[in-house]
Order: structure tokens, then C-alpha cells, then sequence
């Protein structure tokens, strides 16, 4: 089964093909410094750059696979959740490619293509990862903090997700309140690596709570408060340790709800991936919980598959294909930017 994969669900034009679950090619045209003058994603810059970038990005991603859109059989694209104009240029052109060359059509949820990037193979078969079911998936971005209970392969719970900002969106607001760049969670890992992380005192939210969701927008508020009328001087001078600071009790948050899903739910397999995996101190953090319960924790093995891309779309689509989840009315298919991930 030959999968050409669109995903555009955000900042970053992406397209990949797939053999099956083998990756053979996987372009991702960033946006990144279109946006980060602006400390964020602007819907308009996104969608003019998607629009530009679309075309180019497929046609590279057929060549690297050294393959013709007339040999790929199956077309999978993001319909959400994610920005509305962004995710209609992705949907719009699959949809064009699949009436045009009579290829069969498979919608994704994006957020189904970051628990199952951890399932991609390599040309050579690599790396062979056993997952036994059930598994917990940690999955962690700019847009979305999610627990799932993988029952199997389609069939997901969602246990614990943030009730308001997304982890990485987090980390990219503290960024801005010391007057850093975008996106913020690579420039805290750097600077927090010399910072003391017990500089400020910062909650944990929801910490002492039974359920598995998260809440982050009121940890970066406390952020806000301790530090909004310091002198310019004073945060430049302590900016690895407000990073370390806040690094640490995002991490926290997140390890303190993982660890308590563990231990109620007895998962065979932990999986983790999203923007934030790109993190080595939350993968060092992760693999010692892992040790802990002596399960075995798989994340992306690339830093390209922590961040959006379009072979995690693909992986969804072989598994789809093999369900037979084709879409029956090509025309119809539409963006669905508040596409829910509850229970399939
Ligand atoms: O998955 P992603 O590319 O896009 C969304 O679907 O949101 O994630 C982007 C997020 C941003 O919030 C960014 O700050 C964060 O991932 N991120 C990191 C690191 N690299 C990217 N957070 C912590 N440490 C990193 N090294
Ligand atoms: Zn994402």
C-alpha cells in the first residue's frame, strides 16, 4: 500500500509517503521564521505560505520516494483539530489529487498521528518496537496535552487532558514574559540547563487532584506575577534560573499525572511524542518514570517526528487502510478544526 500523506494543520507544510508502515520520504516546509517576528502564529502568513509551499513539498516528497502520484494508491490528509485555513489548503488539495487520479481518500486526526508516530518504520524495517496493548500515550505540543488509553491500534480513551494551554503553549508564553523569541520551548531548554530550578516557587496545578488533566495557563500567570515588575536587568541577569524554574514545574506537572495514570490504568507500553519530546530533559525524565514500572516507554526517534509532519498522518492512514476507514463521499470531505479525540 503506497500513502502520499498532507498534513497542514498548523505552521509547517508537510508530505510524506509511506509503503505501508515504511517511511520513504518525509518533507516538512517550516514556517517558523515567518512567525516568529510575531511571537506566534498569524493565520494569514500561515495560510499564504501553506498555499505557496503545498505543491513543491508533495512534488519533492514523490521524488525522494522515487515514486509518481499515478503509483501511490491511497491518499490520507489532517482534517483537524487545528487552524481552519491552514487545515483547508491540506484537505482541499488531497481531495483535488484524489478525484483527479481516482486514488482512495482517508481523513486523519492529528492528534491519532502524534500517539502513533512512535509505530513508524524505517525503508529497513527499523526500529522493530513491541507495543502491547494496553498503552499510555502522553502527547504533548503547542496545541494539545493529551492522555490516551490505547486499547488497540483505533481504539483510543482520552484519561487526562489540559483544561485550558497546552504545555508548549506554556512554555512559549514564559518565553514572552522575559522578552524571548518564538517558539519558546527550545530557548528555555538551552538557558535552563545552567539555571537553578528552585529559584521561584511555582504551583503545580491540579497536582493533588484524582484525575489526569492539566492546567497550565494558571502556572504561567503565577509566572506573571512574580515577576512583572522586576527591572529589565534583573530578568536578563536570571534567565536561566526562571527558565529552570519554569521548566522544571511544567515537567513536573506533566511526570506527576502521567505517574498516577500509570498506576491506574497498569499500561503494557508508554508512549510519548509532541513539539515538547524535542526536550532531552523530559525524555531523560521520562525514561526514568518508565524504569520505575519497568514498562518500556517509546518517543519519536527523530526530532522531525516530535513536530508536526506528515508521516504520522501516513501511519494513521496504513492503519485506517487496513480497517478498510476509507472516505465513501471524496466531494464532501471537509477541514474540522475542532475535530474532537474522545472515544473512537
Ligand atoms: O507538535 P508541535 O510542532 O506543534 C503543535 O502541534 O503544537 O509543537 C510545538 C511546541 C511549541 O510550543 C514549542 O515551544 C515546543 O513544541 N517545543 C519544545 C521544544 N521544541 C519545541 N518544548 C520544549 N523543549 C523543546 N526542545
Ligand atoms: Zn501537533
Amino acid at each position: 500500500m503506497k500513502i502520499l500523506a498532507i498534513e497542514t494543520s498548523c505552521d509547517d507544510t508537510c508530505a510524506a509517503v509511506l509503503e505501508n508502515d515504511y517511511l520513504l520520504s518525509n518533507v516538512i516546509s517550516s514556517q517558523t521564521d515567518l512567525h516568529a517576528k510575531w511571537g506566534g502564529v498569524v493565520p494569514d502568513i500561515a495560510k499564504r505560505a501553506h498555499m505557496e509551499k503545498i505543491e513543491p513539498v508533495i512534488n519533492t516528497a514523490l521524488k525522494r520516494a522515487h515514486l509518481t502520484i499515478k503509483e501511490i494508491e491511497v491518499i490520507a490528509v489532517t482534517l483537524g483539530p487545528g487552524l481552519a485555513i491552514a487545515l483547508g489548503i491540506g484537505v482541499n488539495k488531497a481531495k483535488e489529487l484524489a478525484i483527479k487520479y481516482n486514488k482512495k481518500l482517508i481523513g486523519v486526526n492529528h492528534v491519532e498521528g502524534h500517539i502513533l508516530v512512535n509505530l513508524i518504520k524505517n525503508k529497513l524495517g527499523k526500529p522493530e518496537r513491541k507495543i502491547e496493548f494496553p498503552a499510555l500515550a502522553m502527547t504533548v505540543s503547542g496545541g494539545h496535552t493529551k492522555l490516551v488509553l490505547v486499547e488497540k491500534i483505533g481504539k483510543y480513551t482520552v484519561v487526562g487532558e489540559t483544561l485550558d494551554d497546552a504545555a508548549g503553549e506554556a512554555l512559549d508564553k514564559a518565553s514572552k514574559i522575559m522578552g524571548l523569541g518564538y517558539p519558546g520551548g527550545p530557548i528555555i531548554e538551552r538557558l535552563a540547563e545552567k539555571g537553578d530550578k528552585k529559584y521561584l516557587v511555582l504551583p503545580r496545578p491540579l497536582s493533588g487532584q484524582k484525575n489526569f488533566d492539566y492546567s497550565f495557563s494558571g502556572l504561567k500567570t503565577s509566572f506573571y506575577y512574580q515577576v512583572k515588575d522586576w527591572p529589565k536587568e534583573k530578568i536578563g541577569k536570571n534567565l536561566a534560573n526562571l527558565s529552570a524554574t519554569f521548566q522544571d514545574a511544567v515537567f513536573d506537572s506533566l511526570l506527576i499525572k502521567f505517574k498516577k495514570a500509570i498506576e491506574f490504568y497498569k499500561p503494557k507500553t508508554l508512549l510519548a511524542s509532541g513539539g515538547v519530546l524535542a526536550n532531552l530533559e523530559l525524555r531523560k525524565r521520562l525514561r526514568k518514570l518508565a524504569k520505575e514500572f519497568n514498562t518500556p516507554v517509546f518517543m519519536p526517534t527523530k526530532k522531525e517526528f516530535n513536530t508536526d509532519n506528515a508521516a504520522m498522518i501516513g501511519i494513521v492512514a496504513y492503519y485506517k487502510s487496513l480497517r478498510k476507514e476509507f472516505v465513501k463521499d471524496k466531494e464532501s470531505l471537509d477541514r474540522n478544526p475542532r475535530l474532537n479525540f474522545k472515544i473512537n
